[in-house]
């Protein structure tokens, strides 16, 4: 069996030390000793108490627990399970996302609060349009009445309000809401917050490479000379970082067509609450369980301090 690393804080450094079992270093080559002992600037995973064991505190005490400096630049979420907590209620499934939009309003109140500055979520798939009309032109029907009495607090907040998708599939006047949206808050930056509608990644890596087709016809760009910036560029996030943290919600454990380019080397998180009991708390505990993960983007966890 692989024997843990542990990590000691060491006084007077603000910093922590990786070291090995004394079995490990005994057997380890001192090249193999000196490079696990390089001293690293991530916390301790272990002084960072897990979600379940932060049951008795207060929402106040869990924010106090994260570390600023930890935070996601970019959280990501496909909310799950609308449907399913209108069905435990004897409620239409439109219910159920009317009821969802509270956690969108919860969700971009603590990222403002926060200040994570990007916030992607999942509203309205391509395989969407393949539900009950009823539900297609419900959804829509929320969509403009959340842009149309949400607005003013939207830019009360400083949120700037974006869509990613195909959207030209939306019906006239959902799409009109939108796009007055986009341009009221297009001078905002607290908060970047996009919503994916009639969105699927596939179809975005597909509208990527046709946008680079063309260029290279074009004489812009060798064919030769793409690379995975050319790629990045021609997304329809191309201006925003990755997402460092994807939340699902609902128990599924899926990407389900979202984001799958950038979510190479995100932390994902999988919850079984549905999205509308999913409110400030379950978010604290989300962002707390993420700064106990050890992000290496396929480095080794000692070489993260060069
Ligand atoms: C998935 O639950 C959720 C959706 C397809 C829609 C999400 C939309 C909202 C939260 C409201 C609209 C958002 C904005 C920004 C106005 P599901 O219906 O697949 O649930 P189920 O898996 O339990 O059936």
């Amino acid at each position: 069996m692989r024997a843990l690393p542990t990590l000691r804080f060491c006084k007077g450094f603000g910093k922590y030390r990786l070291t090995f079992p004394r079995t490990v270093s005994r057997l380890s080559s001192p090249a193999i000793r000196a490079s696990c002992e390089r001293i690293v600037t991530r916390p301790a995973l272990m002084d960072i108490p897990t979600p379940s064991r932060l049951d008795h505190l207060s929402d106040t005490e869990l924010t106090a627990r994260l570390d600023p400096d930890l935070l996601p630049k970019h959280l990501a979420i496909i909310m799950d399970g609308n449907g399913r907590w209108a069905e435990a209620r004897s409620l239409p499934r439109i219910a159920g996302h009317r009821e969802g939009i509270k956690s969108v309003r919860d969700t971009i109140s603590l990222c403002v609060e926060l200040g994570i500055r990007v916030l992607t979520i999942y509203a309205f798939s391509q395989e969407n349009w393949n539900r009950p009309t009823t539900e297609i032109d419900g959804l829509m029907g929320l969509l403009e009445h959340y842009l149309s009495t949400e607005r003013n607090k939207l830019i009360e907040q400083g949120v700037r309000f974006r869509t990613i998708g195909r959207i030209d599939a939306l019906p006239t006047s959902a799409l009109q809401w939108v796009r007055a949206a986009e341009q009221e808050t297009a001078h905002l930056d607290k908060l970047h917050l996009t919503v994916a509608l009639s969105y699927g990644g596939r179809s975005e890596i597909v509208d990527a490479v046709r946008g680079l087709v063309r260029e290279a016809q074009d004489g812009k760009i060798q064919v030769e000379d793409i690379d995975e910036l050319h790629v990045q560029q021609h997304l329809y996030t191309h201006d925003l970082p990755d997402p460092d943290l994807l939340i699902r919600t609902s128990g599924e454990t899926r990407i389900s067509n979202f984001l799958l380019w950038q979510l190479a080397y995100t932390e994902l998180y999988f919850t079984p609450t549905l999205w509308p009991d999913f409110r400030r708390r379950e978010l604290l505990l989300a962002l707390l369980e993420f700064q106990r993960r050890e992000r290496r983007f396929g480095r080794v966890f000692s070489s993260l301090s060069s």
